[in-house]
């Protein structure tokens, strides 16, 4: 028996990094996946490492056409894992408006989108539905050089609150918490556009001394999707090796 038997999830940004290894595991216990992502390539090549009936679906997850139709092509779910994002380190100086729409739109309209177009059916969820968002340690504390990603996230850590509220004004029955990784050794965080000074200094400010990996966060995830959390909405969910705790 897998925690998410009888269960279908979807999980944004699976072809890649956390939301792969997310995937792989609510895969691993007995969910139904739909795996969405704009890199049609890389959800090929993760369906299929994965066994099981499962979806891909190609979507920029900024797109609202593209959620409505998707929305319409479902006929349940239980699990929305808002995990889709990115970040890149940027003075406010050298942020143009045109980078900081691109951030808020992937990293925040994106979970705006998907819960607009996808409560209704995760009300209708008989295992009582389950949103998992994800924000980031630069969600509850600033840094330097970071203020698009930041003022994203803490979006998104918010948004997930007023969400699980109105859900529980609503009782429909929907959880929703978000999550807060620090560093995680994903294709984010190892590519060229991070300094080695950046790199060193994000594993200076993790008291475990090493980064994450992706399989670490998708544990937590599993957590906050499955009944084991099922008393938790409009929490959250730091998974940062000690970083914040400082
Ligand atoms: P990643 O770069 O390995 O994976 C991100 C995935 O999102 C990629 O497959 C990419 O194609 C997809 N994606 C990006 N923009 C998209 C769009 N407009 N439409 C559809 N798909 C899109 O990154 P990683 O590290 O796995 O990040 C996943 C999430 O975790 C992001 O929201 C990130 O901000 C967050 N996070 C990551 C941390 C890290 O240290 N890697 C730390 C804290 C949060």
């Amino acid at each position: 028996m897998g925690v998410l038997d009888r269960r279908v999830a979807l999980v944004t940004g699976a072809a890649s990094g956390i939301g792969r290894a997310t995937a792989q595991s609510f895969a691993r216990e007995g969910a139904h996946v739909w795996l969405v992502d704009r890199n049609a390539d890389g959800l090929a090549q993760v369906r299929a490492e994965l066994d099981g009936d499962h979806h891909v679906h190609q979507l920029d997850v900024t797109d609202e056409a593209g959620w409505i139709a998707l929305a319409n092509s479902l006929d349940r779910l239980d699990v929305l894992v808002n995990n889709a994002g990115f970040g890149v380190f940027r003075s406010i100086a050298d942020t143009t408006l045109e980078h900081w729409r691109s951030i808020m739109a992937v990293n925040l309209d994106s979970v705006f989108l998907a819960t607009k177009y996808l409560l209704p059916l995760l009300a209708r969820s008989t295992h009582g539905g389950a949103i998992v968002n994800m924000s980031s340690i630069r969600g509850i504390a600033g840094a330097a050089n970071t203020a698009s990603y930041c003022a994203s996230k803490g979006g998104v850590r918010m948004f997930t609150k007023a969400t699980a509220l109105e859900c529980a004004a609503l009782g429909n029955n929907v959880r929703a918490n978000s999550i807060h990784p620090g560093h995680v050794a994903t294709p984010l965080t190892a590519g060229a556009h991070v300094s080695e000074e950046d790199r060193r200094a994000l594993l200076a400010d993790t008291p475990i001394g090493r980064k994450a990996m992706p399989e670490e966060i998708a544990d937590a995830i599993l957590f906050l999707a499955s009944d084991a959390s099922r008393y938790m909405t409009g929490a959250e969910l730091v998974v940062d090796g000690g970083s914040t705790a400082q």
